[in-house]
């Protein structure tokens, strides 16, 4: 009887919700992405320990490489900034996206070599804006 209920309850659904759901999703990938950056944020400019540059480091590829998966059409509910052209060019998103894994991917190399990754981390932060002026309202 229960399971039951619970299939009526799924086929019931309006797709809405899942559309809802991905764009709640989204907005926690990009809280995430920012709360990552503004960690790093501190600790570039030795405003706090270091010791958990690696964590963070990962943690933004990890991100980036989850990016991608997070525009499913339908999911531009009334309140989402994401801009038409996510879907209409979607080899110009996917170009964005293959940048910023790249960028991350950089990043994590230059903090792993335990080098100078100011440059690279300069190029991440430049990487949200260039992103944001052509996908986000
Ligand atoms: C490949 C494209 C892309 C990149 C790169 C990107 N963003 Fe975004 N970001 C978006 C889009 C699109 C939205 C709008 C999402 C929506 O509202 O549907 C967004 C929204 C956001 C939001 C608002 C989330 C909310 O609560 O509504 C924040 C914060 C954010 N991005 C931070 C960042 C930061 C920081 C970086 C760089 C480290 C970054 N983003 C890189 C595409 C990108």
């Amino acid at each position: 009887m229960r399971s039951i209920l619970l299939v009526m309850i799924f086929l019931t659904t309006p797709a809405v919700a899942d559309d809802q759901g991905q764009y709640k999703y989204r907005e926690g990938i990009m809280q995430s992405i920012r709360g990552q950056m503004s960690a790093l944020g501190e600790i570039m400019r030795n405003k706090v320990q270091a010791e958990n540059t690696l964590t963070h480091a990962r943690a933004m590829s990890d991100l980036a490489a989850i990016l991608p998966g997070v525009f499913s059409k339908g999911s531009d509910v009334a309140k989402s900034e994401t801009l038409p052209a996510v879907w209409e060019e979607p080899e110009k998103f996917k170009e964005a996206t293959d940048e910023f894994i790249t960028l991350t991917t950089e990043f994590l190399h230059a903090v792993e070599k335990d080098g100078d990754v100011s440059g690279t981390f300069r190029n991440l932060q430049k990487s949200c804006k260039s992103c944001h002026d052509k996908f986000r309202e």
